[in-house]
């Protein structure tokens, strides 16, 4: 069975492909579409990404939304995870009061995204280095029905300095509470894809799927 996956980005298309490549089923990236996140939630953007790339694609369609939380940040990146280090801050608050689109590429976003953690949180110790990934996973159909939703989170805290050079994203500032100490940077995928946020929802996501293949093979 075929179904289409909705995003713009590399790393989350490798780590589903990977994580979902025991299914038997093919998972097609959609043409780019990229739509504005206008929600202010991880599961409103979810929805609305899942809707607009099945819309394209023509077909069933997985899309999540996904981040970093930050509570000493006063939840921050969070919903704006992607574009961080393009807002201007009310820091002291722990609020977005701006934003301006850069366009940068991906690896520099990533990189200043990363740059700017690390100096929010220049001289505080752990505990309040704590940390989390939230993804929310949609799977939507072309029509705008949605037949699965699915959250998964991961834990642990921010690095003092980036170190490592897999993954994407803030993979490397995150240590997990089970990486021994490494970022999930300096984890091969096979073990970031064993704990991460993402794994946890595309459990859930498969255990759906099996019923689901059930009721729709031919
Ligand atoms: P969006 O879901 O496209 O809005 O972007 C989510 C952003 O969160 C990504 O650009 C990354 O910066 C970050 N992110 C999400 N999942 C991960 C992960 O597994 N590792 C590192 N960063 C992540």
């Amino acid at each position: 069975m075929r179904f289409f996956i909705g995003t713009t980005n590399p790393g989350k298309v490798r780590e589903i492909g990977s994580i979902l490549s025991a299914t038997g089923c093919s998972f097609e990236r959609t043409e780019p579409v990229d739509p504005e996140e206008t929600e202010e939630d991880f599961e409103g953007n979810a929805l609305l990404k899942a809707r607009a790339y099945a819309a394209r694609a023509g077909g069933v369609t997985i899309s999540e939304d996904s981040g970093l939380i930050i509570p000493a940040l006063g939840g921050l990146p969070g919903a704006w995870s992607a574009r961080f280090s393009d807002c201007e801050l009310d820091a002291g608050a722990g609020r977005v009061v701006g934003h301006r689109r850069s366009d940068r590429p991906r690896e520099e976003m990533d990189r200043a995204n990363n740059e700017r953690v690390l100096e929010l949180l220049a001289g505080v110790e752990l505990p309040r280095r704590a940390a989390m990934f939230i993804v929310v996973l949609a799977v939507a159909t072309p029509d705008g029905e949605i037949l699965f939703k699915g959250t998964g989170e991961s834990h642990g805290w921010i690095a003092d300095a980036a170190r490592g050079a897999n993954g994407f994203g803030y993979d490397p500032i995150f240590v997990g509470q089970d990486t021994f100490g490494k970022t999930y940077a300096e984890l091969d995928s096979m073990r970031k894809n064993l704990r991460s946020h993402r794994m946890r929802v595309l459990k859930d996501f498969k255990a759906w799927l099996g019923r689901y293949l059930r009721e729709h093979r031919p």
